[in-house]
């Protein structure tokens, strides 16, 4: 894994203070119980001092928590990107098939980060993962028109016409796309750069014109580029420039 198990822990809201077990569970280090175990242990230090009562309450943003020698880092939020590989489904669970979370490490599951957005089960590439609800209903959201770009292949050549075709939108089932952006880069695929996100709706749009997608990867998701150097089922936390991008686009519109 490329992000070389470094903790990244979040709490609730970091204002407040949070009882010590509440906070380690949270930030994925340890359930409750192995939380008060640590403590009852001397694992657990609060600005210097051995706590063994996992009852205490701590701010998260002010007070040195220390578990088992490493210092837990209060985040929020937490934001990783993942090269999706073919196979798995975009969900926390899906009765036994395989999904995206079950390539993160354990602590990042006990956060509830999920995927934002969905992508087929055969679809490649990039997907932001968070536990951050509120930033993802916005980006989500069909009204704030988040662009994506897909790289696809379709099983038979595409010319211009159906490019300016899918470009000025096409009926998928008595929805008329958005005008979106195609870009052939072979007589068989291209890059298509949507700006929402219908149930199936590269597929849907290529069936319009005659063809069948027979692989696609998503490039990008607003601000975010697939990081080249993610193999498929990697990840990485996303950089503080990517966060920023992301809640500046996610920002709710100032009203005048
Ligand atoms: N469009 C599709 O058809 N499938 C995806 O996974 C994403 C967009």
């Amino acid at each position: 894994m490329p992000f070389g198990g470094r903790l990244l822990p979040l709490g609730g809201d970091g204002g407040e203070a949070v009882r010590l077990d509440r906070l380690l569970s949270e930030c994925g280090l340890a359930s409750r119980s192995e939380a008060a175990r640590a403590c009852r242990a001397g694992q657990v230090t609060v600005n210097g001092a051995v706590v063994r009562r996992s009852d205490l309450h701590v701010s998260p943003e002010t007070d040195a928590v220390v578990f088992c020698g490493r210092p837990v880092l209060y985040r929020r939020f937490v934001y990783l990107m993942l090269n999706k590989p073919a196979g798995y489904v975009s969900a926390t669970e899906d009765g036994g098939s395989a999904v995206v979370t079950d390539l993160l490490p354990e602590e990042y599951r006990r956060m509830g980060l999920f995927p934002c957005g969905r992508l087929d089960k055969y679809t490649l590439g990039l997907m932001l993962l968070t536990n951050n609800g509120p930033l993802a209903h916005r980006l989500l959201a069909p009204k704030s028109h988040v662009t994506k770009s897909y790289a696809f292949t379709v099983s038979a050549p595409l010319g211009q016409r159906e490019a300016a075709m899918l470009e000025a939108g096409v009926d998928i089932g008595g929805y008329v796309t958005r005008p979106c952006r195609v870009e052939l880069t072979g007589p068989d695929c291209g890059i298509i750069t949507i700006t929402e996100g219908k149930y199936h709706q590269i597929k849907r749009m290529m069936e319009q014109v005659g063809v069948r997608v027979t692989a696609l990867e998503r490039l990008t998701f607003g601000p975010l580029a697939l990081d080249p150097a993610l193999e498929r089922g990697q990840w990485r936390p996303l950089t503080p420039e990517e966060e920023s991008a992301l809640e500046a686009l996610a920002a709710p519109s100032e009203r005048v």
